[in-house]
């Protein structure tokens, strides 16, 4: 495929536009800007491996990629969670090839060299006599992924040693994951395995998709109206707020069409909303009960939806996070944990995986409704037409929803800049900008100087 030249011209051009609200269509789908993202982006970014409850006890792992590069997350004799490249220093082979299971070495299916899950080199297959009794082992050890931390039970890794530490890149966010993660006793636990399935789209239409699309609900989502899951009113999934955070984050909170009646803590059982009270702050707590809806993106490509959600005459909620792992400029790998509260009633768990399943799984009708888009948009966006070669930039899409007419809430109880609808184009923005300005080199995400010099 062609791609199109990136030189500071172009950069600054999409710049511009942005700014006035126009994005150019053909960054939704060129092999120059993935190349880049790459490098300036995914290269420094943090990421979603997983979840601690994926790994129950010592010896547990699960396979993951941090975009191109494959990954082992282990968990250690010692408890303690590490994740290396998953690729044998003898000769590169992929060391283990199953999705997770348990063991406490790894031997290598190409010449046998087998490692612990500390990562330490133990055993080469007839070593002494072909590489000498001297053979440094120490040298030999897996490559470990230079950062993992993580938030309440997310796992996340990060391949720049240089990287700003987790807490810090999440920042705001922090806030509303509590909200999501840590307001029952015990906090979430993974059910089933990821599913993960290829979808024809550019990342960045996925992530602003849940980062600050909920305008798209009424339309695609159609079905759902004409079923009589979701209310007539084309507004209903834009009642509430959306959230403009620092670091491209965005988080939108739906609170249902005004006067009907909402069901409390989006139908999440009785017994369990003393624990909401005791584990969340007052501010956190009043979101959470109110809410019918929360969805977001953590930049670059986390995104995660809470939804309230009927099935089969029961209400039910649940936590999807999905990691959109970049291929291509048209192409991406979608990974997506169904979570669920660790106190919540065990029938309650299964009713709620099984909505999740027929909604948002690999085969649920929303999930259908949306690929279709994004793969329609992905494709649109490379022709000549919206590649835009002379730079007359005349064809650009519309960021404009809100501009001059929703102004942001003067007071709002948690962090970030909050507008009072989900309908604007502010979050949607956000992100692009802070995806340019990592390109641009405007901004990155080393550790500040104040950490630079601790170290
Ligand atoms: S590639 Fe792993 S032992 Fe040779
Ligand atoms: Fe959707």
């Amino acid at each position: 495929m062609m791609s199109t030249v990136l030189d500071e011209d172009r950069l600054r051009k999409i710049k511009e536009k942005i700014s006035q609200g126009m994005m150019p269509q053909w960054i939704l789908n060129d092999p120059a800007i993935f190349d880049e993202e790459i490098e300036k982006v995914f290269a420094h970014a943090w990421q979603l491996l997983g979840h601690e409850s994926e790994l129950k006890e010592p010896g547990s792992y699960i396979t993951r990629w941090l975009v191109h590069d494959p990954i082992l997350v282990v968990r250690t004799k010692k408890g303690e969670i590490k994740a290396f490249l998953n690729s044998c220093p003898h000769r590169g082979m992929q060391l283990c090839t199953a999705d997770f299971g348990k063991k406490n070495t790894f031997q290598c299916p190409y010449h046998g060299w087998s490692f612990n899950n500390d990562g330490k080199l133990i055993g080469v297959v007839a070593g002494d006599k072909v590489y000498g009794e001297g053979m440094d082992k120490e040298q030999w050890g897996l490559k470990p992924v230079p950062q993992v931390a993580t938030y309440n039970g997310l796992i996340f890794g990060c391949l720049d040693a240089n990287t700003m530490p987790l807490e810090e890149y999440l920042g705001g966010m922090k806030w509303y994951f509590d909200i999501l993660l840590n307001r029952s006793d015990g906090g979430m636990e993974v059910r089933g395995v990821p599913q993960r399935w290829i979808l024809n789209a550019n990342w960045k239409l996925t992530s602003e998709n849940f980062g600050g699309d909920p305008y798209h609900v009424a339309t695609v989502h159609r079905s759902t109206v004409e079923l009589g899951i979701s209310p007539q009113d084309p507004l209903f999934s834009g009642y509430g707020y959306q959230v403009v955070l620092d670091h491209g984050h965005n988080v939108n909170i739906n609170t249902g069409v005004p006067g009907l009646d909402i069901p409390p803590y989006q139908g999440m059982p009785e017994e369990m909303w003393p624990m909401f009270q005791k584990n969340l702050t007052a501010e956190q707590h009043d979101i959470l009960s109110k809410c019918t809806v929360i969805v977001g993106n953590c930049f670059p490509n986390l995104s995660f939806l809470s939804p309230l959600h009927g099935s089969e005459g029961h209400l039910h909620n649940y936590l999807n996070m999905r990691v959109w792992r970049p291929i291509s400029a048209d192409k991406i790998e979608v990974w997506s944990w169904f979570m669920i509260d660790k106190a919540a009633p065990e029938a309650y768990k299964q009713a709620s995986y099984k909505g999740y399943i027929a909604s948002f799984g690999p085969s649920g009708t929303l999930e259908q409704d949306d690929a279709e888009i994004w793969a329609r948009v992905t494709q649109a966006s490379k022709g000549i037409l919206a590649r835009d070669k002379d730079l007359s930039y005349n064809n650009v899409l519309n960021y404009m929803m809100g501009e001059g007419k929703v102004e942001p809430l003067d007071h709002w109880d948690g962090p970030g800049v909050a507008y009072p609808t989900c309908y604007v184009d502010y979050a949607s923005r956000n992100m692009h900008e802070f995806w340019l300005s990592l390109l641009t080199g405007d901004v990155n995400l080393r550790q500040s100087a104040v950490h630079s010099e601790i170290k």
